[in-house]
């Protein structure tokens, strides 16, 4: 398939579902996961700790105010942030497939937690690693906003109950929301066409949902600078920034 074949089916499909990864926050200048596990690539505070030593139940409750203070941090820099062109396109593919062909054409997947592409004009997303931009009551379990990065001083605290907030992400060794993902899953079967951008397909269980497109027929075209596990089985692989590709891919290119 070529970039006009993959054009042309995207243009002519009746249910898109996107994913997207953290490539497509890294124009808003939110390092990805990968960047910040290479040691030339970090920044602030992604240069003093792995993601993975802090983003666990058993780093939360060894070490609760380090791990707060390294998500109010995070916290900060995403608020700061502003969403880039990729996640501009996404937001118009959305609009543009819901006015030709109504609710179910267009299903958005993340598994970022910066909430960049509500803020870009998309429907919520299904978020499938939660949202750092809350937090989840330990006791009560109930989500809240977290208060503006200017007042917010870490640990939050639930209004409803008084306890303590954990961050409302999902931590390595977690469950995903079974709700999020099972309505992943089914936007992924019933895709005509899958867009996967800006995710090293390394993580799962979001990395196998474009499988689930390619077994019911559809195509799923891949959008990342790099080659990833994912790409052998693409209908499709633009290697190009997620701005860049989308534009491409939507015929936007001016
Ligand atoms: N546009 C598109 N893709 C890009 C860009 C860009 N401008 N810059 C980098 N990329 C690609 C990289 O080539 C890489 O394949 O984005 C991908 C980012 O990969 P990861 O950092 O692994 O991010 P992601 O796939 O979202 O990670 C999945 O891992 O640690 C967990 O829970 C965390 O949700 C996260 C999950």
């Amino acid at each position: 398939m070529d970039l006009q074949q993959a054009a042309a089916l995207l243009h002519a499909a009746r249910r898109v579902v996107v994913m997207t990864g953290a490539g497509v926050s890294a124009e808003s200048g939110i390092p990805t996961f990968r960047d910040a596990l290479n040691e030339n690539g970090l920044a602030g505070h992604w240069a003093r700790f792995k993601p993975q030593d802090l983003a666990s139940p058993e780093a939360y409750w060894r070490d609760p105010e380090t791990v707060w203070d390294w998500y109010a941090g995070r916290y900060r820099d995403v608020t700061a942030a502003s969403p880039n062109a990729g996640h501009a396109l996404i937001a118009r593919l959305e609009r543009r497939k819901l006015a030709q062909h109504g609710e179910g054409a267009f299903t958005l997947v993340t598994q970022n937690v910066d909430g960049l592409h509500l803020r870009a004009g998309s429907r919520p997303p299904l978020e499938l690693h939660g949202n750092l931009t809350h937090g989840r009551c330990e006791a009560c379990e109930t989500v809240q906003p977290l208060p503006a990065p200017e007042t917010f001083v870490p640990p939050p605290t639930c209004t409803r109950c008084g306890s303590r907030m954990r961050p409302n992400v999902v931590w390595f060794g977690e469950m995903l929301p079974q709700d999020v993902l099972e309505a992943a899953q089914l936007a992924f079967e019933r895709a005509d066409v899958a867009l996967v951008i800006g995710t090293s397909s390394q993580v799962y269980p979001a990395a196998g949902l474009a499988g689930e497109t390619l077994r019911r027929g559809g195509t799923v075209t891949e959008i990342n600078p790099d080659e990833t596990p994912f790409t052998p089985h693409a209908s499709f692989s633009l290697r190009a920034t997620a701005g860049v590709g989308l534009a491409a891919l939507m015929g936007e290119q001016d």
